[in-house]
């Protein structure tokens, strides 16, 4: 009874596809949030979000690498795993990480597959013009792409460290026709990072699919966040852009210092978190030890006579 009645709880929830977000654009804001694991994608699932974006920030935020390059496929395909398992409701797009579109359109696609195995609804690519053909490809086999344009952390970092893009009129100019050759090639949305406000809004208003924006500003069609920053998880870096929800960081660790002190003094665990044998079985316990002590102190009494 219980798990029919589960059952049908779960066939309740309408799975969140490609299509619906995309008819998001001009009704409603699209709210994306990051995710990497079981345990917080359920959380996010459970909120209604409507995007959760296993990100390679997961590279930096859960294994600790000082940028989002090192990251590899079998990393982001545990990460993806998981919190395709932890999800009912949202749609799921994973990152590609460094190393696994930039060689050539077979290479990308398979490992685009890979990622839609894994329980991914979708990929996200980084990058504009110079990997039109990639994105094309993996299209080209039925997968979903998200763009990302502005600032790309696999490679910005490499030329010129991070910096608001966008922010002059041949850069902005660019960024716009970048942002309309994706939306050519059919991606069906694109990730907007550390643009300026305006570029944003001009690129926003130009395309059909919508725009994510993370530090570009309120125009965007929909927003993202690194959940660990958002939860102030996350302490190496801290862009202007990110807004810190709550400390989370000073909730666990006053958990944890509580925890300690109450096994330092005996306060937990409490009787209520321990398990009891029956009574009757008790009894029986403490008669037995009585007569093995009866046993062993009778053997060792003769063998001490023995010795003698
Ligand atoms: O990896 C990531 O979290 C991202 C977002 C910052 C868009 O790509």
């Amino acid at each position: 009874m219980t798990n029919d009645k589960n059952k049908n709880q779960k066939s309740l929830v309408k799975k969140l596809v490609v299509n619906d977000i995309v008819s998001m654009k001009n009704n409603e804001k699209i709210s994306v949030i990051t995710s990497y694991d079981y345990w917080s994608a359920k959380i996010c699932d459970n909120t209604g979000i409507d995007i959760i974006l296993v990100g390679d920030s997961g590279g930096m935020v859960m294994l600790g690498y000082d940028t989002t390059v090192p990251v590899n496929m079998k990393e982001m395909l545990i990460f993806s795993k998981a919190v395709s398992v932890g999800t009912k409701r949202s749609l799921i797009v994973s990152d590609m990480p460094f190393g696994s579109y930039q060689i050539d359109s077979k290479h990308a696609v398979k490992n685009a597959i890979r990622f839609i195995k894994s329980g991914s609804d979708a990929v996200k690519l980084e990058g504009g013009i110079e990997i039109i053909d990639r994105i094309k490809a993996i299209i080209e086999v039925g997968i979903p792409v998200m763009g990302h344009i502005g600032l790309k952390p696999q490679t910005t970092k490499l030329w010129e460290g991070y910096k608001v893009q966008g922010n002059t009129a041949a850069a902005a100019s660019q960024l716009l026709r970048e942002a309309v050759e994706l939306e050519k090639t059919g991606v069906f949305a694109i990730v907007l990072e550390m643009v300026t406000s305006e570029v944003a809004e001009l690129i926003s208003k130009r395309l059909k699919i919508p725009t994510i924006g993370i530090g570009s500003g309120p125009h965007c069609d929909g927003q993202v966040l690194v959940l660990h920053d958002m939860l102030n998880l996350y302490a190496n870096i801290k862009p202007r852009f990110v807004k810190t929800y709550t400390n989370l960081s000073e909730v666990i660790l006053n958990a944890i210092h509580n925890y300690i002190i109450d096994i330092k003094t005996g306060k937990f665990p409490e009787e209520k978190h321990s398990y009891k044998m029956e009574d009757k079985e008790y009894e029986r316990l403490v008669k037995n030890i009585t007569k093995i002590k009866k046993k062993l102190s009778s053997s060792s009494s003769l063998s001490v006579t023995k010795n003698d």
